[in-house]
């Protein structure tokens, strides 16, 4: 690590961090799901929500006091793993906004509550509640290992890491 400490890079760090904790609730929700365990579930989802909401905010605290990145400058490999990341925390934006959405039906169902005077939760609702989820965590997971290489990028531009295909962009030499 031979590169002046970047505020921008550490704070891409923290974020990965972040989405590494919201991946692994992810997959933990999944599993109480599976179980059966709804109301374990639901708290596990909403709090990966509410970490994703914090980010969100920081985020933009993020564009106000450090600015953007400057893609331009990144290698071609770097870009490309960054629209596919970005694309992958697009579709957990997405299906988790849709699956919280619908959740809200299915609180008052007798599937989440076990009372038999709560109607039966339409197979219509909880299909696309599950289809919507699934697509969050598959989003979540994809976009933290996604996450990882567009950090490794950065540590390598910052002189951290030595990784030149993720590195500088480099002009073709003129002859
Ligand atoms: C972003 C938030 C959420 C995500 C990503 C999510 C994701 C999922 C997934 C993937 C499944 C299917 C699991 C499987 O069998 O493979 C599921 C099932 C379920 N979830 Fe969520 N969930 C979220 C929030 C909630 C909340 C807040 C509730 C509270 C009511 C809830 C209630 C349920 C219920 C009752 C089922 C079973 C549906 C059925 O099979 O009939 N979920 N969820």
């Amino acid at each position: 690590m031979d590169g002046p400490l970047d505020p921008k890079v550490l704070y891409w760090t923290g974020a990965l961090a972040n989405l590494l904790v919201i991946a692994a609730l992810a997959v933990q929700g999944v599993r109480l799901a599976r179980r059966g365990e709804y109301a374990r579930h639901a708290r596990a989802m909403r709090a990966a929500a509410t970490l994703v909401g914090a980010f969100l905010l920081s985020y933009a605290l993020k564009l106000l006091f450090l600015g953007r990145e400057d893609p331009a400058t990144w290698s071609r490999n770097a870009v490309t793993i960054l629209r596919v990341h970005e694309l992958c925390v697009l579709v957990m934006l997405i299906g988790g906004t849709v699956a919280l959405v619908l959740s809200r039906r299915l609180r008052r169902t007798a599937t989440f509550t076990r009372a038999a005077s709560d109607p039966a939760a339409p197979p219509a609702l909880s299909r696309r509640h599950r289809v919507a989820g699934r697509s969050a965590v598959i989003g979540a997971l994809l976009g933290a290992a996604t996450a990882a290489l567009v950090l490794t990028g950065m540590y390598a531009r910052a002189r951290w890491v030595d990784a030149p295909a993720l590195a500088q962009h480099e002009p073709a030499v003129r002859e």
